[in-house]
């Protein structure tokens, strides 16, 4: 253990329960550095050596959801020519790549996580110069990009599922898919009992040529979805052609879907989940772990579909192919597993370069368990060299600036929110919070997730009309579930155009609320306090401090609703209680709220100069 460090920046601590052990003999208070396992020689060292030199390690990555980012031919979907268009407006915001959902060809029955040709863009959204196009002009602009793989299921359209349809039991045509036989007296009863994440069966029945029940096929996620066999070695072939093609094209890597679900334990034992399980697997983080507790509530095992052994040294295919191009390309898993330490599986050397870190994305706004989270990320990820990663949003969550304001009894992530929803979102609170969230988790070392839209505050749409909702989650659970579209919502760019700006017809996949023209990004660009101007500044600033490459040590000395940490030159307070806290002297660089009074308010997050 390294010495404990003290270091002083003038602060009062009359809010805290340490004040008086803290305070030194002239009456100056400290602040003294938590002698925290993250505090170890070893830890430190290992934060430090995780900011290598690749690019990803440090990046903020800028989530493009295409349908929903800006629309060049006005049908009302998103387009690539769209989003090359509004290139300079993310460079200017300072973030490092973009990542792009799914643009493949597509019949769209999962907003593209169908994929039916991945070396083709789909015709919603443009075709291969539009890609070509976008991917030199964001190079030009200093931005990577990043696509998104579907390698788990290929969309029920792919010409190697409808092969394998064509095809009889037990042609090498159908071994490329999941397909097994019924059980009871006529087969009629499927395979298993799984359940799939998107509701109902996990099983689909085909029918024979004849007309006859045929074989059943696994589908983790809509019956548009199967599932490939990836214990085929023909499977594996032909993804690696896929990675080529667009490593060749020049992307800088790949974020992967469902990166833990593409092996099934043998003989596909049947399996319940928990009543409270994520969907996709993931993290079940309490807000009410205290520091004595364990952060990730004792986990069930892994379901026979999530999280299997086999999809390692798939992994490690695929680094090897990335490996054979020059550059740092990255591959980012989604990968939903707990606890951290299973995570960081799929971050070793000769795996994947990063992994989603959804415990802390559902980690309540509760400090205790925020410092928890972020310790025992930034140690399991450092363990196996791997940056951590940190994000709020994404486009299957509600997003930060509503979920963070939602009561306790609020569905669960990926179940979505909407009018019959019990207790509404507080948006004022849920703002303020959701500034406060992202300004403490930009001055995290490591690699950033932004989503789309954030950046504007926008929060969930709430109010969408039934007969609008597109995600098949609604559709599974026979509008049970809302589902992911409220955060899908295309985002406004300027005021007083039609759609927001989104296009020039007006027309959107999913309608805007007529409220989010206050969110428009050309309200915000200069204005200062605005939503986007934090963001700007943030992502400034943790550039110049160096902040991606920091290391994190915790500060005490205060109340334990307020999460104080030194990344660097910069001290970072963010207090989650409801009770403002003296600000210690020193300058402000950074504040998700008003600090002129000289005091922290409630759920507002400072960046000092220390
Ligand atoms: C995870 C993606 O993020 C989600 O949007 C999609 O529905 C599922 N994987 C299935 O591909």
């Amino acid at each position: 253990m390294v010495d404990e460090m003290t270091y002083r920046v003038g602060m009062t601590l009359e809010n805290t329960a340490e004040s008086t052990a803290d305070k030194t003999a002239d009456n100056t208070p400290e602040i003294i550095v938590e002698d925290t396992e993250l505090a170890t020689e070893s830890l430190v060292a290992a934060q430090t050596a995780t900011a290598g030199s690749e690019w990803w390690r440090t990046a903020v990555i800028y989530q493009i959801y295409p349908r929903s980012f800006a629309d060049d031919d006005g049908n009302g979907i998103g387009d690539l020519a769209g989003i090359t268009k509004r290139l300079p407006s993310l460079a200017e915001l300072g973030i490092d790549a973009i990542w792009l959902s799914p643009f493949f060809r597509s019949p769209q029955r999962d907003a593209g996580y169908d994929v039916s040709d991945y070396c083709d863009v789909d015709p919603l959204f443009g075709n291969l110069a539009d890609f070509d196009l976008l991917l030199e002009t964001a190079h030009g602009l200093g931005l990577k990009v990043i696509a998104d793989m579907v390698p788990n299921h290929t969309s029920a359209d792919h010409e190697w599922f409808q092969a394998a349809l064509a095809a009889p039991e037990g042609s090498p045509e159908r071994d490329r898919y999941m397909f097994r036989e019924g059980k009871g007296p006529n087969g009629d009863l499927p395979p298993n009992n799984w359940e799939s994440v998107f509701g109902g069966s996990m099983w689909e029945r085909t029918t024979n040529a004849d007309g006859t029940p045929g074989q059943w096929f696994l589908h983790i996620f809509d019956k548009s979805q199967p599932d490939l066999n990836w214990e085929n070695p023909w499977v594996r072939e032909q993804f690696y052609d896929i990675l080529r093609f667009w490593l060749d094209r020049g992307v800088d890597g790949f974020r992967v879907d469902v990166a833990h679900g593409m092996i099934k334990a043998d003989g596909l034992p049947d399996y319940t989940p928990p009543a409270d399980g994520a969907s996709m697997g993931g993290a079940q983080v309490s807000a009410e772990v205290t520091p004595l507790e364990p952060i990730i509530q004792d986990s069930p095992p892994d379901p026979p579909y999530w999280g299997q052994e086999g999809v390692h040294e798939i992994w490690r295919g695929w680094h090897n192919v990335l490996a054979e191009y020059p550059g740092d390309r990255v591959l980012c898993a989604e990968a939903w597993v707990d606890p951290l330490e299973k995570v960081a599986l799929w971050v070793r050397p000769d795996e994947m370069s990063q992994a989603f870190n959804f415990a802390y994305m559902f980690t309540d706004w509760k400090a205790p368990a925020l410092k928890r989270v972020i310790t025992e990320s930034i140690k399991a990820f450092a363990e196996v060299g791997a940056p951590a990663t940190w994000v709020l949003s994404n486009h299957d969550v509600v997003r930060h600036a509503s979920r963070l304001s939602l009561p306790k009894d609020a569905p669960p992530q990926g179940a979505g929110i909407g009018p019959k929803t019990p207790g509404k979102p507080d948006p004022v609170l849920g703002l303020r919070r959701a500034r406060a969230a992202t300004s403490l988790m930009l001055a995290l070392p490591g690699s950033a997730y932004l989503y789309q839209g954030e950046e504007l505050g926008l929060p969930e749409d709430m109010e969408l009309p039934d007969s609008a909702r597109q995600d098949p989650t609604w559709f599974r659970t026979n509008g049970e579930k809302y589902g992911r579209d409220g955060c899908r919502v295309p985002i406004p760019w300027e005021s007083d155009r039609p759609a927001f700006g989104f296009n020039d017809t007006g027309e959107s996949w999913l309608p805007q609320p007529d409220e989010w023209v206050q969110y428009a990004r050309d309200s915000q660009v200069g204005v200062p306090g605005s939503t986007l101007e934090l963001y700007r500044a943030a992502l400034q600033l943790r550039r110049d401090h160096g902040l991606g490459s920091g290391a994190l040590t915790w500060v005490k000395g205060y109340d334990k609703k307020v999460v104080a940490f030194r990344n660097g030159d910069v001290t970072v307070l963010a207090n989650l209680g409801k009770i403002a806290v003296e600000l210690p002297v020193g300058e402000v660089l950074l504040a998700s709220d008003d600090v002129t009074s000289g005091a922290l308010p409630r759920d507002t997050t400072v960046w000092l100069r220390s």
